[in-house]
């Protein structure tokens, strides 16, 4: 009786695999608990989510002439941008499908943090916010060694 009904769980997850919505509940029967499972959109969104707001960070950052009150608060509100869509990839789960994202995230975070606290205190020091890109090698390789 067991099998049966552990077989139509798995029949009724193949049929939910259909349905992208649902994809979780067959996720769910395929990998362990400790396990996290990284969707390619969820990722790659948060990574486009990031490198807009960088990109209009470093153009803040170059530009004269902005009021200074008005640039510190774009400033923190971009870094609480790129923390916010990093923030969303953590996981507990030691495993993942994407380790070295997994292993290297917190570090990411610890750098936004510090960026974001400098921004905020005033006065403001942008160092670490003009260099936040280079927080990004800790996943990606930097262009040289490709
Ligand atoms: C903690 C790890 C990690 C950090 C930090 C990180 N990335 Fe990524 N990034 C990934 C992973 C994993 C992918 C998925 C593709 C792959 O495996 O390289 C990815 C993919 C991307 C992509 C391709 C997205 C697509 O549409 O396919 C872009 C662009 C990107 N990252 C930009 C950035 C920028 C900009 C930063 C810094 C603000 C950053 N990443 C920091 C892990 C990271």
């Amino acid at each position: 009786m067991r099998r049966v009904l552990a077989g139509s769980l798995l029949a009724l997850a193949a049929v939910a695999a259909c349905n992208s919505d649902q994809a979780a509940t067959v996720r769910n029967f395929t990998y362990a608990r400790e396990f996290r499972y990284y969707d390619e959109q969820e990722v790659r969104g948060a990574m486009q989510r990031m490198s807009v707001a960088v990109r209009q960070l470093d153009a803040l950052l170059k530009t004269d002439g902005a009021p200074p009150e008005t640039q510190q608060q774009e400033v923190v509100r971009l870094l609480t941008e790129v923390d916010a869509a990093a923030r969303a990839l953590r996981s507990p789960q030691r495993a993942s499908n994407h380790p070295r994202l997994t292993e290297n995230l917190d570090a990411f975070l610890a750098e936004v943090e510090l960026a974001r606290a400098s921004a905020q205190r005033t006065p403001p020091n942008y160092y670490a916010a003009g260099s936040i890109t280079g927080s990004c090698l800790h996943c990606h390789a930097p262009a040289s060694a490709r």
